[in-house]
């Protein structure tokens, strides 16, 4: 562990996690071509300068709002101008003496964290202000916002993919999507970083942005092709989702009967799922449920085959590679109709009660097995595991 002096706390609330040499060295790759002489380039959450070492004839500048790193920074490269400042606040060229003429690389992997999950007794150590423009509850999302706002040429950096391929997370990063277009994007387990390793590993992308009046919309996100180490590369457009089969959340108002009491009591036969988020949330969370609360969803039982499909795929989430991590549910819902009854008897031999809700006669175990294996194998294609 290379952050070694910073105690777990600190560690979590500045997100310091320094990054893998090969992971550096592959976001050099990526730059390599782009730098002149006269290039400035910057880290502006710089740990010890690492991503800074290769610059050659680049005039490098290196951040931290950690006073320690920087000083093990200073030691370890003695071409770079290091500051010891929070780079989120009174964001401008100036701040760091980068002439507006400049073209400006920014390169690193700043750090990604909820605000609002610090750990709360030292959290004066991130209390640190941030420009109103670039507020976000992510830390991340306001690094990206400071880099559109230092006007960068090009942003070669880490950042958790769920950024760009989940819709909310992309209009939050509107002003930084006006500006910039993705070239290239490989993806990266958050396991390969060894502190986050005990976590249920998230996808991360090494993602090259240049600037770009026309920016980007979602769409091009779903049609981008990341790569991915020894593969042909993963497109969200290449599959459906189950989102449009089944509703992923609550309704907003629960229904209340005529006699004013809810509608789904004891003793009808309502049935109960839990709130759908992406796959990673899916393997910590369960499907059916037996009760009402205010994370479950009352099924709407035209759409059953689907939630007992959502069950099936939640027992088979070990073919996935870490990359879908962030992504709905995947379907191919003419294969699934071919499939159906493998589905239904595996949901029914896990969920017993749910037997007399489904017309389907259950097949054979061991041929329900063979067919789901089918199924998942043809779903998922070169990423199955
Ligand atoms: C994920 S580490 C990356 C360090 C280095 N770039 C690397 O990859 O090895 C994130 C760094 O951001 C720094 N940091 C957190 N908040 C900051 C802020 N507001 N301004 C400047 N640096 C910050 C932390 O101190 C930490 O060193």
């Amino acid at each position: 562990m290379s952050q070694a002096h910073l105690a777990y706390e600190s560690r979590v609330n500045l997100g310091s996690y320094y990054t893998p040499p090969e992971i550096v060295n592959i976001a050099w790759k990526m730059i390599e071509p782009y730098l002149r002489s006269q290039t400035t380039v910057i880290d502006s959450a710089c740990g010890y300068g690492d991503f800074l070492k290769n610059c050659g004839q680049s005039i490098t500048i290196g951040c931290d709002i950690d006073e320690t790193a920087i000083s093990v920074a200073k030691k370890n490269n003695d071409e770079v101008r290091f500051f010891q400042t929070n780079a989120l606040c009174d964001v401008s060229r100036a701040k760091f003496g980068i002439p507006q003429q400049s073209d400006l690389i920014v390169v690193g992997n700043p750090p990604y964290n909820d605000k609002t999950s610090l750990i709360r007794h030292s959290i004066k150590d991130v209390n640190f202000a941030i420009d109103e423009d670039i507020a976000s509850r992510d830390l991340g999302i306001s690094f990206l916002r400071s880099y559109n706002k230092l006007e960068a040429d090009l942003i070669c950096v880490l950042h958790p993919l769920s950024y760009l391929i989940k819709p909310t997370n992309f209009r939050h990063l509107k002003a930084f999507t006006a500006n910039y277009r993705l070239v290239d994007g490989l993806l990266i387990s958050s396991s390969e970083f060894p502190e986050s390793a005990k976590h249920t590993s998230f996808p991360i992308v090494l993602a090259l942005y240049q600037r770009n009046t026309q920016g980007m919309a979602y769409n091009f996100i779903r049609s981008f092709r990341f790569r991915i180490a020894d593969k042909s590369g993963f497109c969200l457009g290449d599959f459906d989702y189950i989102t449009g089969y089944v509703d992923k959340y609550p309704k907003k108002k629960r229904p209340i009967s005529v006699e004013g009491n809810s509608h789904h009591s004891e003793n009808d036969d309502s049935l109960f799922f839990w709130t759908m988020r992406d796959i990673n949330a899916l393997k910590r969370n369960r499907t059916f449920v037996e009760s009402y609360s205010a994370n479950t969803i009352v099924i709407d039982k035209r759409k059953l085959d689907y939630y007992a499909y959502v069950d099936v795929f939640k027992r088979n989430l070990h073919r996935l590679p870490f990359y879908f991590g962030n992504c709905d549910v995947l379907i191919d819902n003419d294969l699934f109709r071919q499939y159906k009854p493998s589905f239904i008897s595996d949901t029914v031999s896990h969920h017993p009660f749910l037997k007399k809700h489904f017309q389907l006669k259950p097949i054979e175990e061991q041929q329900a097995a063979s067919g789901l294996d089918t199924y998942f194998k043809l779903l998922f294609g070169e990423h199955h595991l």
